[in-house]
């Protein structure tokens, strides 16, 4: 198969375009520079800060068998600051790229977010209406509306906070604690917010595997566990090696300044392991890949 992978030099584009590669796929990705990308892939520059429609032209000129659209403004800070770039870049763009799909026929995967929801009311199920917090969380909630509108046949894979090994240029809180961990610093842990964690390689397998099987509609991506952002630190602290000590229990309310998070994002994942046979890895398994 051809896939067309947006975001390929992402936290999760990177192992997903390695798993590709070593499957025997051909795949295009796209950073905005063109640059950092696994080796064997074929490089496109693309920004989509003009809502796609550069990227839609691309898509309809290369006719991919796939299209995992994971190029997004993922920084909810950055999207507060500019409401409107976070919609142009995470909605209209995975908007047009539906379409275009849509046009050719080829398979759409969308990475939306677990912070699409309030919070108020886990574990959420795929049927659950989303209840966004936040510019971020809003421009991937409407963007969720968009893409099915313009592509009935798309996957709309809700995937839950990442943690994991970094391969390519973009890291996320698992490098953070790590180095801070690393350096003997004590780091305060929330106690009183819930997510479903799942390693970046396990989705991007289970992206594939959606792919693979023409799943339709929405998909929670998720890991099989409810734990709360301290008991996730824990397991990372004690698969490095690290004195779990240093993983301090603290509340949302310690800290101050922070950006409106659901207090639980948890994701119910039956449709998941029902579609793709995949149960993604717990935790404390997932956490030594870290340190693999
Ligand atoms: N990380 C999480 O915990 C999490 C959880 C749920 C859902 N998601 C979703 O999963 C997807 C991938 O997340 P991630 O953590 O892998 O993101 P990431 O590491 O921040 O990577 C973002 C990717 O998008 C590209 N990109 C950023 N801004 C762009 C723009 N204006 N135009 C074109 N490309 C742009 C980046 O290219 P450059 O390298 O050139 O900047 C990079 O390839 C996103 O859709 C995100 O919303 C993430």
């Amino acid at each position: 198969m051809h896939a067309l992978v947006t975001g390929a030099s992402g936290y999760l584009g990177y192992p997903l375009v390695e798993q590709l590669l070593a499957a025997g796929h051909r795949v295009t990705g796209t950073s905005q520079d063109g640059e950092g990308l696994p080796a064997g892939a074929q490089p496109l520059e693309l920004s989509l800060d003009d809502g796609g429609l550069r990227a839609g032209a691309e898509l309809r000129v290369l006719r991919p068998d796939w299209v995992f659209h994971l190029a997004a403004e993922s920084n909810a800070d950055r999207c507060a600051e500019d409401a409107e770039r976070a919609v142009l870049i995470n909605t209209a763009a995975s908007g047009n790229l539906a379409a275009a799909a849509a046009e050719l026929g080829a398979a759409f995967v969308f990475s939306s977010s677990d912070l699409v929801f309030s919070g108020a009311e886990a574990p959420y199920r795929e049927e659950d209406a989303p209840g966004p917090l936040g510019p971020y969380m809003a421009s991937k909630a409407a963007a969720e509306r968009l893409v099915e509108l313009n592509y009935p046949g798309a996957c709309v894979a809700r995937v839950a906070l990442l943690y994991g090994p970094q391969r390519g240029r973009h890291g996320s809180f698992t490098q953070t604690l790590v180095e801070r961990l690393s350096a003997g610093e004590s780091v305060p842990c929330f106690t009183d917010q819930f997510r479903t964690p799942i390693l970046n390689e396990d989705a991007a397998a289970c992206l594939i595997a959606l792919a693979e099987r023409g799943a339709r509609g929405v998909v929670h991506v998720g890991g099989p566990e409810r734990v709360s952002r301290y008991e996730h630190a824990l397991a990372i602290a004690e698969a490095g090696g690290f004195e779990p000590g240093l993983c301090r229990k603290s509340e949302v309310a310690d800290v101050a300044g922070l950006s409106a998070r659901p207090r639980d994002a948890s994701l119910v994942i039956e449709r998941l392991v029902e579609l793709t046979g995949i149960t993604p890895r717990g935790v404390a398994e997932g956490a030594k890949a870290v340190f693999a």
